[in-house]
């Protein structure tokens, strides 16, 4: 009789096991603002349990110096840490050929898994194809490839934002000012725009969905200078200090595609005795510390929370499925964390 049932209970779990396989299951990827983005298909092949309390995992990020990566590595590390993996995080120190070695000797390592933020999103190609030949579950972070080149393996997964939202939302805060940034009454905002390193979309997306929100509500703009910063705060100060010696007064809206830029930018604004919401706004991208404790003081307009936390949250989640055996199909290899406006009125809400 026993014996009976337990051949019952086999033949019914093989047969949940094969209706499980037969269609593509959605990805757990809380946090994700566009969840049709995203799926994983679950091989009906033996899938292997995630590493239980441990694993080895690789994590290579493009740049130590730079300020909100620093902030998202720390994250990741004490997930993953608080997790029971062994992990080790490497500075790519912005050199694309340096980081293709440290994702060598991962590989030679045996590390189970590789989190990666690549120096150049221009070299995605190879760095997909070394670690599909390797067979490494892959998380790429902040800088996203194009669906395309992701398609090629299905044990690869992106976790980071869709930028445009940033740039609207920077937008947006020019627009909610009392003068929705026209400080001069002449009927054009006159902007200029600090871009971070184009090798991160987020650059290209943030300085055209900045504008686009301000033409897009009726407004007239007008450019008076657009210049590489590079995501590093004295390249925001050297660049805001010639603007402001450039154009003075007409600049009515600094425009930065990141608080490290904006924080930059704002000594330069200081120097030259201007006052931030007073004769000049200025926006950033992150949500750093620093840019917080200026927003409240009321020397940033604004910024847009970049939330390191979530991201690294989604990152080790995607991973742990990629360990657990998921695949992905091609274009739905992106998982979006949403960002968030932040104003004098809710910026204590964000800081610590
Ligand atoms: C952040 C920047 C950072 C860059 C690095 C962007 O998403 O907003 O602060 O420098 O990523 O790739």
């Amino acid at each position: 009789m026993k014996k009976t049932f337990a051949l019952l209970l086999a033949a019914v779990m093989m047969l949940a096991m094969l209706t499980a396989c037969g269609g593509d299951k959605p990805a757990d990827n809380a946090g994700s603002s566009q969840p049709n983005q995203t799926e994983t298909t679950t091989p009906p092949a033996e899938v292997p349990d995630a590493p239980e309390g441990g694993g080895t995992i690789g994590v290579c990020i493009y740049q130590f110096t730079d300020a909100f990566m620093t902030t998202y590595r720390n994250a990741l590390q004490e997930i993953l840490e608080g997790k029971g993996y062994e992990v080790s995080v490497v500075d790519g120190a912005n050199d694309q050929a340096k980081q293709n070695e440290q994702i060598n000797t991962f590989i030679t390592q045996g590390v189970d898994a590789l989190i990666i933020n690549p120096v150049m999103t221009s070299a995605a190609d190879q760095i997909i194809a070394t670690v599909k030949a390797a067979g490494i579950p892959t998380v790429l972070i902040n800088r996203e490839p194009a669906p395309e080149q992701m398609a090629v393996y299905d044990k690869l997964v992106y976790v980071g934002c869709d930028a445009r939202q940033s740039g609207t939302m920077q937008g947006e805060l020019i627009l909610d000012t009392p003068n929705k940034g026209d400080i001069n009454g002449d009927g054009k905002i006159s902007y200029i725009m600090v871009q971070g390193d184009p090798e991160n979309v987020d650059a290209q997306y943030r300085t055209e969905f900045s504008v686009k929100a301000l033409k897009d509500a009726g407004m007239e703009v007008e450019e008076l200078n657009l210049t590489r910063g590079d995501w590093m705060r004295e390249r925001g100060q050297e660049i805001v200090a010639n603007d402001l010696a450039q154009f003075g007064d007409q600049i009515e809206v600094v425009f930065c595609n990141n608080d490290d830029m904006a924080i930059g930018a704002l000594q330069s604004i200081q120097a030259a005795g201007r006052k931030v919401n007073e004769d000049i706004y200025l926006v950033g991208v992150d949500a750093l510390d620093a840019a917080l404790n200026e927003v409240s003081n009321g020397n940033m307009t604004g910024t847009v929370l970049n939330d390191a936390v979530g991201q690294a949250t989604a990152a080790v989640e995607q991973m742990e499925a990629l360990l657990g055996g998921a695949t992905f199909s091609s274009g739905n290899q992106s998982v979006y964390v949403d960002y968030v406006k932040v104003t004098p009125d809710n910026v204590g809400d964000f800081m610590k």
